[in-house]
């Protein structure tokens, strides 16, 4: 991956050789990553790096409870990965180019796949707290792009969103689901900024335009992704019914509380995902399709 072109401080190059240097010649090849409650899953990557937000120059440093603030690299089922943990949201304050400086790093590194994780809120009320649902496409109703400002060396400007949550990718987290025999909804994931809930209006609006989830996060990182040619895929915890959608008022703490209570299952199906895409995905990764069954 170029480096970007033009004058003044580069954060992503500065980020990524202090990452590159920690990381002691691991080159990652898919970046995971960790929405909230997500962050238990670091633990379960092999000969692991961990790296503190706070060490690494330019590095957003989250301000939300259930994010962890590290990034860990290591192994995950054969797969070199670069989990990052401690996601930053634009609700936090912090500008579009610095809440996807991860990804960018992440592609500078060698990532080819980009797995992004999240909480969201249910549209349907049979869609109930706790269950997956694999992000099929995304509206950005962020009111920002982080594609804005002058075109960068490695990235294209006039980004083709068609198709930006891979098909080979979903096939494989579908297929991984299947063979852990963990339920998996598909639909659209709605990108709000927040950091407030919805009105039940705006929720009524949002089922009108094709979401079946809202969140907060995601769509930047899968726009930078693409600009760079890096394939993307993504699993939502639906943590709540939106509002509107039950009659139980929204608060951050019950959705916190059922992230958590999914936290098993939703690690399950990454790591299964994970090593789907080794053997589906990934060249001179992980074993046979067949192996796998
Ligand atoms: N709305 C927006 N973001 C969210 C929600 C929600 O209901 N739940 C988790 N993240």
């Amino acid at each position: 991956m170029t480096a970007r072109s033009g004058p003044g401080p580069d954060p992503v190059g500065a980020a990524t050789a202090h990452l590159a240097d920690r990381l002691g010649g691991l080159e990652p090849r898919l970046a995971l990553v960790l929405g909230s409650g997500l962050g238990g899953l670091a633990d379960r990557i092999g000969g692991s790096v961990r790296i503190a937000c706070s060490e690494i120059p330019g590095w957003p440093v989250p301000s939300v409870e259930g994010h962890a603030g590290l990034v860990v690299g290591g192994r995950l089922e054969g797969v070199p990965v670069l989990a990052l943990g401690g996601r930053a949201h634009l609700y936090e304050g912090h500008s579009p180019a610095r809440v996807v400086l991860p990804v960018r790093v992440a592609a500078r590194l060698g990532a080819e796949i980009l797995f992004v994780t999240n909480a969201a809120g249910s549209l349907h009320h049979r869609w109930v707290p706790g269950e997956l649902m694999l992000i099929a496409d995304h509206l950005n109703l962020m009111g920002a792009n982080p594609l804005v400002g002058p075109p960068r060396a490695a990235e294209s400007r006039w980004t083709d969103m068609a198709g930006c949550y891979d098909a080979g990718l979903r096939r494989a987290v579908r297929e991984a689901a299947r063979c852990e025999g963990l339920p998996l909804r598909e639909g659209v994931y709605a990108g709000l900024r927040g950091p407030s809930y919805e009105t039940p209006a705006e929720i009524t609006m949002l089922s009108r335009l094709g979401a079946d989830a809202v969140g907060m996060s995601t769509v930047p990182e899968v726009l930078t992704a693409r600009a760079l040619g890096v394939r993307c895929v993504g699993v939502s915890c639906l943590t709540n019914h939106a509002a509107g959608i039950s009659a139980a008022p929204l608060r951050h703490e019950e959705a916190l509380e059922a992230g958590r209570r999914a936290a098993e299952r939703f690690q399950r199906l990454v790591v299964a995902g994970v090593r789907r895409m080794a053997a589906t995905e990934l060249d001179g990764c992980g074993n046979s399709e067949e192996a796998i069954g």
